[in-house]
């Protein structure tokens, strides 16, 4: 059998994270797009509308650049940009209202950046609770927000409690000196530790810290040591992201290290492993991809009933058809189709403020589309799928069992009559495994994305 070692090197490929499936750079944005979306929305919706919606809102103001950073930020300390965003947001918010006609049954929120954070605990609850009152709330709803731990105060953590919050994920990231100087980002543990304390003082139930492997300058004895610390604590969640290194995206920091500052793909995995191993240890249980809970949490508890899904926001509990995105680069998803606003500040608030909805592109699903999303997103949250005969009989099928005699003889899946399992050895290589089934990811755009380890 193959050994693990040269598994990663035949497998470490850059791929798609699946977070959507036709993923972004193969989006086609054809035909009528975007001058459709708001009716595509107005379609979905009608038809989805009993299982309630989930809104995800993009904060985006950072005060400063973490050089590791992939996520859509506008760096700026100038906070007198909080209110016209918000004024934006609330018209993109009263443009969609419009199509649904009535108030929608809110399943989910959650608030990302960027740094939701660097708003003023005021503005945030003045906005939210506005947005909150436009809803009809189900009674399980889910609000979260991500918070950064060098700015997420008391005040922050009480007022969005008062509205409901409570979930929240710190960003950590890795804790020792060396590697927070070359990211950027200084944030002693008691920082963390602070932040933490008064999210548990003001009950939120679900706290999740973020950590990475594969930062530069990380080492073995780094993300041990950081894990350790992270114990102490003992989150609800814990994300373990694989770093992913894509400095041609315009705005990166990633240029401030070199590929040499970078562990190596085995050092890689070592981290992954090691980090793996502990927690576990510790009785956390392995989400899906690069996630950890408790096994009271509901991520956890949503493994076991086979009830987790993935969306632009990563593993989540809730799986409403309907997800809007709100703000600057945020995504829609009304699972017939995927949305995209536009990316700058300027731009996104201009188009809101005309009420437009700021969508620039996006990608209208064919059925073969809306088939192979569902077995991909099977795959990467519970490590199995399954698939009708018809399926078997078309040809894209004959293609992908092609792709997939490589992974099976390496043990990584096995194809079952109906359907496929991930195998404990292959869990590493899910996203190749996924890759298989993506029927637009061609060699020329692999490229686009991140490697697979
Ligand atoms: C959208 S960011 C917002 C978090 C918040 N601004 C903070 O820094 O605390 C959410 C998480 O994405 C992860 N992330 C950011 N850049 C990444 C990259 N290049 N590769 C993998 N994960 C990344 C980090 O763990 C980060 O905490
Ligand atoms: S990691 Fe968070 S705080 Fe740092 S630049 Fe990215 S979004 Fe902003």
């Amino acid at each position: 059998m193959t050994k693990h070692s040269d598994l990663i090197n035949k497998y470490n490929v850059p791929g798609p994270r699946y977070t959507s499936y036709p993923t972004v750079p193969h989006w086609k944005s054809d035909g009528n797009f975007p001058e459709n979306w708001p009716s595509l929305v107005k379609s979905f919706y009608s038809e989805n509308k009993k299982d309630g919606i989930s809104i995800y809102i993009h904060l985006p103001f950072c005060e400063s650049l973490c050089t590791f950073c992939g996520c859509h930020k506008h760096i700026t300390k100038r906070h007198e940009l909080e209110l016209p965003y918000i004024t934006a947001l609330k018209s993109e918010w009263k443009s969609y209202l419009n199509l649904m006609g009535e108030k929608p049954l809110l399943k989910e929120l959650q608030i990302g950046g960027g740094s939701p954070t660097f708003f003023s605990p005021k503005n945030l609850v003045d906005f939210l609770s506005y947005l909150l009152d436009t809803c009809e709330l189900d009674e399980d709803v889910e609000l979260g927000f991500e918070g950064h731990p060098n700015n997420t105060s008391f005040k922050h953590l009480l007022g969005l409690a008062q509205l409901g919050f409570t979930r929240v994920s710190y960003g950590v990231q890795d804790y020792p000196e060396e590697v927070q100087k070359v990211i950027n980002r200084i944030q002693p543990f008691e920082h963390v530790e602070q932040a933490h304390l008064n999210a548990k003082e003001t009950g939120y139930t679900s706290i999740s810290h973020d950590l990475m492997f594969g930062l530069p300058k990380q080492t073995l004895a780094h993300l041990n040591r950081s894990i350790e610390l992270t114990l102490q604590l003992r989150p609800d969640r814990i994300s373990l992201y694989s770093y992913a290194h894509v400095p041609w995206v315009p705005g990166s920091g990633q240029r401030a290290y070199d590929e040499s500052d970078l562990p190596s793909p085995q050092v890689k995995r070592q981290l992954y492993e090691s980090a793996k191993a502990r927690l576990l240890d510790e009785g956390y249980v392995e989400v899906g991809m690069d996630h950890f809970a408790l096994p009271t949490d509901k991520l956890a508890i949503a493994l076991k009933n086979k009830s987790l899904h993935r969306n632009f926001m990563g593993y989540t509990t809730n799986n409403t058809k309907i997800m809007i995105g709100l703000g600057m680069s945020a995504i829609s998803d009304v699972w017939g189709a995927f949305g995209q606003n536009l990316k700058s500040v300027n731009t996104y608030q201009d188009a809101a403020n005309a009420g437009i909805i700021p969508v620039f592109r996006g990608h209208e699903h064919s059925p073969e589309d809306l088939e192979l999303r569902q077995i991909i997103l099977d795959i990467i949250c519970h490590f199995e799928a399954t698939w009708t005969p018809e399926f078997e009989n078309k040809s894209r099928f004959t293609q992908i069992k092609n792709e997939l005699e490589t992974l099976i003889n390496d043990d990584l899946c096995v194809l079952e009559p109906g359907g496929i399992k991930v195998t404990e050895r292959g869990e590493t290589f899910v996203r190749n495994t996924c890759m298989c089934f993506d029927a637009h990811l061609k060699q020329d755009q692999v490229k686009r994305f991140s490697k697979t380890i």
